[in-house]
């Protein structure tokens, strides 16, 4: 085990586990960074057992005397120099990325009897979001607002300017292209939206027009292609920011931010992309020509056939799907035929705790 000597004080005792440095009913800290005391340092060390009898390190402090007992187990797995830290679920490290020949048999799908009635089954499926970008759950009631019922079995619906869902189907008076029959290319939802939805759904209700075959892209994977073919076009879409936009008689939405966004590590996090709602850029012409041959030269990547995933969705389908990673597409379809999908948007911070939830309660044998 690394020294515990060569721990930064502050470090170790900000962690603290004591009942006077953390309420022992919620484990949420009781002290500010500030109540520190100056010059703050181990005095001394032994070795000591927690109080349900684990091995453990005990810390006297100066210049304060407090006390700390840090059990084994925790300052093996936390110490610097122990492993490397888990993500938060939501940069490429935490992903399996895919292109279309690489998911081509497996694509992740669940049952809805299954996913309703058995917890396991339900993780799994919720899993596929977070590693894969999404499930296609089959199986579930060709019933109006039903997309509603399949976002509330993880989380919470997200009510935007379209409502709490929203028709996708050919209307008469479209306030978007995705309301007529015309081809729609590989693009992420609302990116005018800050916080974007970062979960959308999609509930076939009728498909049975000609066309409207659905399409799925990972956009991690393309953009992680985008940096090993061309890395400074893949800088630029990090940097620049684009001025995204929608506007109807009662919205008027704006969101800057870039088409690729990292982490502070420069790992790849979210995806906007939408030809549809890109605004005028006002920036020097030289940043304009570098970012139009930048999104121009993504664009085309994301066209490739390889990275796109085809399937038809049939009624009683329902894709849950990550936003700020996969783009989807529909080809046209004939406006004369019948086809009706209702959406919904949700969050993925509570899909991830419902799943971090249940994995839980499965490993405790509580459900
Ligand atoms: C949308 C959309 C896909 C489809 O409504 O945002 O992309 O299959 N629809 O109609
Ligand atoms: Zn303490
Ligand atoms: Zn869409």
């Amino acid at each position: 085990m690394p020294s515990l000597a060569s721990a930064p004080p502050l470090w170790l005792r900000d962690n603290c586990p004591c009942p006077d440095c953390r309420d022992p009913r919620n484990g949420q800290k009781l002290f500010q960074i500030t109540e520190l005391p100056a010059g703050l340092a181990v005095g001394t060390v032994q070795d000591a057992t927690t109080e349900d009898g684990a091995p453990a390190r005990e810390v006297v402090w100066t210049p304060d005397g407090h006390r700390s007992v840090y059990p084994e187990t925790w300052l093996g797995a936390h110490l610097p120099g122990a492993p490397a830290a888990p993500g938060d679920g939501r940069t490429e490290d935490d992903k399996h990325l895919w292109d279309a020949a690489g998911l081509a048999d497996r694509i992740p799908e669940a049952d809805w009897a299954a996913y309703s009635a058995d917890p396991a089954a339900r993780a799994d499926a919720l899993e596929g979001v977070m590693r894969l970008g999404f499930v296609l759950l089959r199986g579930v009631p060709v019933r109006d607002r039903q997309v509603l019922d399949v976002a509330r079995t993880f989380g919470f619906v997200r009510e935007t300017n379209y409502g709490e869902l929203f028709e996708v189907r050919v209307e008469a008076d479209p306030n978007n292209l995705a309301f007529t029959g015309a081809r729609i290319t590989p693009h992420t939802d609302n990116p005018y939206r800050d916080p974007v939805p970062t979960l959308q759904l999609l509930h076939c209700l009728t498909n049975a027009a000609r066309g409207g075959d659905s399409g799925l892209v990972d956009g991690f994977h393309a953009a992680a292609l985008l940096r090993a073919e061309d890395p400074e076009a893949y800088d630029v879409l990090t940097r620049v920011p684009v001025p995204f936009a929608f506007a109807d008689a009662h919205t008027d939405l704006r969101a800057h931010r870039p088409l690729i966004g990292t982490d502070p590590a420069g790992r790849i996090r979210e995806i906007r992309f939408n030809n549809r709602s890109i605004g005028t850029l006002r920036r020097p012409a030289a940043i304009l020509d570098a970012f139009y041959a930048a999104y121009r030269r993504f664009g085309e990547l994301l066209l490739r056939p390889e990275l796109q995933l085809d399937f038809r969705l049939t009624p009683g389908d329902c894709l849950i799907f990550d936003n700020t990673r996969l783009l989807h597409a529909r080809t046209a379809f004939a406006e004369s035929g019948d086809r009706h999908l209702q959406g919904a948007y949700a969050d993925i911070d509570g899909l991830a705790s419902t799943l971090a939830v249940l994995r839980r309660d499965l490993q405790e044998g509580a459900v």
